[in-house]
């Protein structure tokens, strides 16, 4: 069995590209693994240092995840900021931790062209922050995007120079978790790219069904096909990827075979692509309703989920202490 860990980001609401792309995903594998999952509010303070946004920020990505699926009996789900622990952890990888490495991160030099203004030690350090989180529970799968991947590689690297500074065989190696055939990469509705945040292209899982049905209506097409079996245009091919993730085969067929004998109205396609979306979104759009205002609730998973990633975490701690010298009189 794995210990899986996954870090959240605590701004910004989960769109139907995180649902399909890696929630749906992370939902199955929280039974076949040992599962972390937690909301990385300390992280979103390199960045985002606004008192009045953090909490209602963590508030809503938390009743999200619970609302797609993750289950805080069967996973532990908490708040980084919850678990002391990571911090001193953090605190003792930074011993080790270049700043010549720091400085030359992929992020790091994208944070400092983008906010010359607030280039903080917070940022410089991001890695080593998120190595800890990794390492705390000495994660072995870590499902991360693209965006993450070197993040992840400084983890190993962190991980290796520890264990061979102090000659032991303590942390594993942290590899990214890969969902291979079921991955599935959503695409935004404006004609290329992939669905997101940044790109104001997306359908959340917070979306009323009007705004869905006028979103999708609103979708990029070309002036359709003139030839059969002619290839479709990416916008289109991307109208027919969300297609497959949320209608039946049937549905898929019906309009490919449209498309294929240049029969298809796209005005029918995206009103069909609409009413399947709304399918999947709604029943998660109040179920998020219902856990957000439910606090009795929300901070009975909190508090439990940060009792048992403090558990995880303190052990760690103790071990690297001793490893490291620190240790009781
Ligand atoms: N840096 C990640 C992101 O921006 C969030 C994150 C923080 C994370 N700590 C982590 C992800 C540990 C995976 C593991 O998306």
């Amino acid at each position: 069995m794995e210990t899986v860990l996954s870090g959240i980001r605590s701004t910004g609401n989960l769109h139907l590209g995180n649902y399909l792309g890696a929630l749906k995903n992370y939902v199955k594998m929280q039974h076949e693994n040992r599962c972390f999952f937690f909301i990385a509010d300390y992280h979103s303070l390199t960045t985002h240092p606004d008192p009045t946004q953090l909490h209602p920020n963590v508030h809503g990505v938390l009743a999200e995840y619970l609302a797609a699926g993750i289950d805080p009996e069967t996973a532990t789900i908490y708040i980084q900021s919850d678990v002391p622990q990571v911090a001193e952890l953090y605190l003792l990888l930074n011993m080790h931790a270049f700043v010549g490495e720091l400085e030359r991160t992929a992020s790091f030099k994208e944070k400092i062209r983008k906010h010359p203004d607030n280039v903080n030690a917070g940022l410089l350090t991001y890695p080593v922050l998120m190595a800890a989180d990794i390492l705390l529970h000495r994660a072995t799968k870590v499902p991360v995007g693209k965006d993450q991947e070197q993040h992840l590689e400084m983890t190993r690297r962190f991980a290796r120079r520890f264990n061979n500074i102090y000659g032991v065989e303590y942390f594993p190696e942290s590899m990214p978790y890969n969902f291979g055939a079921e991955l599935v990469k959503i695409p935004g509705l404006d004609g290329s790219g992939k669905m997101g945040k940044s790109e104001g292209n997306g359908i959340y899982l917070a979306d009323e069904d009007a705004a869905i049905r006028k979103k999708v209506m609103k979708a990029v097409t070309d002036s359709g096909p003139t030839e059969p079996d002619s290839p479709m245009t990416e916008c289109v091919r991307n109208i027919f990827t969300i297609l497959e993730a949320v209608s039946t085969p049937d549905t898929v067929d019906y309009f490919r075979e449209q498309y294929a004998t240049c029969r298809i109205r796209y005005g029918d396609l995206k009103k069909q692509l609409a009413e399947d979306i709304i399918r999947v979104v709604a029943p998660i759009r109040e179920r998020i309703k219902d856990i957000y205002n439910d606090s009795a609730y929300l901070s009975k998973v909190v508090r439990e989920g940060g009792e048992k990633a403090r558990e995880s975490a303190s052990e760690t701690v103790a071990e690297v202490r001793e490893i490291m010298g620190i240790r009781p009189f």
